[in-house]
């Protein structure tokens, strides 16, 4: 047996954490053959609750799970961790927009990126998932100084896997014929999911769907399905987050296929002219634990005009958090 990788999971009493924590304890993340340590970090008015997610983790005997630690201590729950899944923070409701809690959910991130900064593996992996999760997750990454700045992730996975399925669905494909998508920007109203180097099942996406469905429904539809399942559910969607953060980790570990590629959310690099101060999404390969954004694709006017727009929002965001960075 590999010997056990510890992994943090904030707010993990919540209905992400609480979706996510099972499927990681069954080797759905990192493998059948990789033992793993939860370590749960809760605010203290919810440390009962976690206490009752932990008995339930134990009930199911995982034969991967050798240990569970639950805390409200920073330092204790990312103590030496390999993987962090920053998920903790108060999610929207109906009529609200994700930068709407920029001002409740900023404030936990600084003091969790200094504790990676202070406690973590020195090889950690980062996954912001709490919104607005670009953001945020620029804000722990500028509070771990020690760390490379590529290890601090936000998660645009579940807005990739959206677009997937509206594909799917429109040309009657199964999801996995559907390669080289990629989801633009940020977690918003304003990201830009573009099929222009997108192909289903060998064939250019833009030759099979027609540019109107394309530009006048297919965008509004996947930049609006968070808000779709608050209207239906009452809750923010929780068991697909917890499957794309799975998806997003599954992938920086083991690698994108060869012909594919997925959305992260990365500390930019000036890659397409976006500015370098940014968690900005991009097409990204992965490979060997590591990932590398996909240079070189070609930019239309209206692609240009994209990701200026969500760049923008993005500017606005990190201006209104400066005082935390
Ligand atoms: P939830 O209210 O069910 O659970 C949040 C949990 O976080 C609670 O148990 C709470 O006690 C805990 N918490 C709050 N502050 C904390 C802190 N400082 N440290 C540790 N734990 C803390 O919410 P949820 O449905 O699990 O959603 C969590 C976050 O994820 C929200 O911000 C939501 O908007 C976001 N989200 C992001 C995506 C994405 O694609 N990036 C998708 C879905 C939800
Ligand atoms: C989502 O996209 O489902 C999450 O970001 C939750 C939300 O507020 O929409």
């Amino acid at each position: 047996m590999k010997p056990a990788v510890r992994i943090a999971i904030t707010g993990a009493a919540g209905n992400i954490g609480y979706a996510a924590a099972f499927r990681i304890s069954s080797g759905e993340m990192l493998g059948k053959d990789q033992p793993v340590i939860l370590q749960l970090i809760e605010i203290e008015p919810a440390l009962e609750a976690l206490k009752g997610v932990e008995m339930e983790l134990l009930d199911c005997a995982f034969p991967l799970l050798e240990e569970i630690i639950t805390t409200a201590d920073l330092s204790v729950g990312f103590k030496d961790v390999d993987y962090a899944l920053l998920i903790g923070s108060k999610p929207r409701t109906k009529g609200m927009e994700r930068s709407d809690l920029l001002n409740d959910n900023g404030k936990i991130f600084g003091p969790q990126g200094r504790a990676i900064n202070d406690h973590a593996s020195r090889d950690v992996k980062v996954l912001v998932i709490g919104n607005p999760a670009n953001t945020n997750a620029l804000i722990a990454m500028s509070n771990a100084p020690d760390l490379s700045s590529a290890q601090f992730t936000s998660m645009m996975r579940l807005d990739h896997n959206r677009a997937l399925n509206q594909l799917a669905l429109k040309t009657d494909t199964p999801v996995s014929d559907i390669t080289r998508l990629t989801v633009w920007g940020n977690h918003s109203l304003t990201q830009y999911p573009d099929i222009n180097h997108c192909s289903i099942g060998g064939e250019s996406a833009t030759s099979l769907v027609d540019m109107s469905w394309y530009r006048e429904s297919f965008l509004s539809k996947v930049q609006k399905r968070g808000a779709e399942i608050i209207n239906a559910r009452g809750a923010s969607s929780a068991a697909s987050a917890a499957s794309a953060a799975i998806d997003h980790m599954r992938a920086w570990v083991f690698g994108t296929p060869d012909d594919d590629w997925t959305s992260m959310g990365i500390a930019s690099t000036g890659d397409y002219g976006i500015s370098e101060e940014l968690m900005f999404s991009f097409p990204v390969r992965c490979k060997n634990g590591d990932y590398e954004v996909v240079r070189g694709l070609d930019m239309n006017d209206f692609s240009q005009e994209m990701i200026q727009k969500t760049e923008k929002e993005l500017l606005e965001e990190r201006e209104a958090v400066i005082h935390l960075l």
